[in-house]
């Protein structure tokens, strides 16, 4: 399906709920779709409206109803949720009820001390340029997008509290919280009677942190949903890398992704995994995508394409059979944490 420019509002795809399972969130009452999709990279003012507009339609068309924005995505800063709102209002205002939006808060977007860090001043103000830019009265996640040790955790947990008190937020989140940061914000929330629905970590075979600071324990115990981010490590986890790095690839164009991890040792471990990938008959990205969601305490695995292929073909990943315990040693003896970071 074409979404050119002049073609009429998107008719969304009658099947679009045929395509995807859906996860409860934690001990909520909310199911997410068990892929989101998130616009960090390659959406912006830089990036060709139509291209934009069709991947965020496609997504929705193959039941991806959740979309990760943050105040910050660009660039420059807010111009991914100014072109969600621009999609939104042209093609997918009839579904609004359909959607889950989120949005953070928190990380630094100007030079002033109000567009930065967790104060109530900085969080409810990004908050009011996110509906803005998005074009809606309420978004459905409102997240803290990181910690801010030089604000009390109680001013921060307050704003969350009052965005959904104010209406202008259904649930709230927190991102990048160490475990103990997360237990404090989850207990002050309930307090307030305004219960951490999600925690939104980087997780993947190349980053284990969550399964080893105890973070997934804690979201079991806790009773939270963990919707987690790269869980493809920004395409090291797909066949993408293996033969060098192609012209188009975020790691020529990204400052968050360096050509410089791409070096022998992350070529040996991809293509050991990539093996174990084609011996199940599917591929290194499928693989990723569906050992994250293994993981009963992960709600959505929070993806990122710069194609509407890509999405067709990260969507197959949950028609593959279970991971075997033998697979998942082997997956283990390669994806070794922090293959593919910077120094
Ligand atoms: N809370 C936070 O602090 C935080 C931080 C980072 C991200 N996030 C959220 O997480 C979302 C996803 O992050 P991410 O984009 O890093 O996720 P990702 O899914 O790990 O990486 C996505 C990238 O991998 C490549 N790719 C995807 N499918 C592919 C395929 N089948 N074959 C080859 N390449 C493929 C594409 O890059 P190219 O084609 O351009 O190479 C794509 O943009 C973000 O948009 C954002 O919403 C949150």
């Amino acid at each position: 399906m074409s979404y050119g420019a002049f073609e009429k509002v998107h008719a969304a795809a009658e099947d679009r709920y045929e395509r995807l399972a859906y996860r409860r969130a934690g001990k909520s009452g909310l199911d997410l779709p068990a892929l989101s999709f998130g616009l960090w990279q390659k959406f912006g003012a830089d990036y060709s409206y139509e291209v934009q507009r069709e991947i965020v339609l496609h997504a929705f068309d193959l039941g991806i109803s959740h979309f990760d924005n943050a105040d910050r995505y660009g660039p420059p800063h807010r111009a991914a949720q100014q072109l969600f709102g621009r999609v939104l209002a042209k093609d997918l205002a009839p579904y609004r009820d359909e959607l889950i939006l989120s949005t953070k808060a928190g990380n630094p977007i100007g030079p002033s001390p109000y567009l930065r860090g967790g104060s109530r001043k900085s969080l409810l103000t990004s908050l009011e340029h996110s509906l803005r830019d998005l074009g809606t009265d309420y978004v459905d996640i409102f997240y803290s997008h990181r910690p801010d040790p030089t604000t009390p955790l109680e001013e921060t947990v307050g704003a969350l509290v009052s965005a959904v008190q104010q209406g202008k937020a259904l649930y709230v989140g927190v991102s990048n919280y160490s475990p103990e940061q997360t237990r404090d914000a989850a207990e002050l929330l309930r307090g307030a009677g305004v219960p951490l629905l999600v925690h939104q970590p980087r997780y993947s075979i190349f980053d284990r942190r969550p399964e080893q600071d105890g973070l997934l324990k804690l979201a079991a115990e806790d009773g939270f949903g963990l919707v987690v981010y790269s869980p493809l490590a920004q395409g090291l986890l797909t066949d993408k890398y293996l033969d060098g790095i192609p012209a188009d690839a975020r790691a020529r164009n990204s400052q968050f992704l360096s050509p410089d991890v791409i070096d022998d040792t992350y070529r040996l471990r991809a293509a050991a995994l990539n093996r174990i990938a084609e011996e199940r008959g599917q591929s290194l990205a499928q693989l990723a995508l569906q050992w994250v969601l293994r993981q009963p305490q992960v709600t959505s695995a929070l993806i990122g394409a710069s194609s509407t292929r890509q999405l067709d073909h990260n969507v197959r990943a949950l028609d593959f059979p279970p991971l075997l315990p033998e697979e998942l040693a082997m997956i283990d003896e390669h994806g070794v944490h922090g293959t593919g970071w910077k120094p």
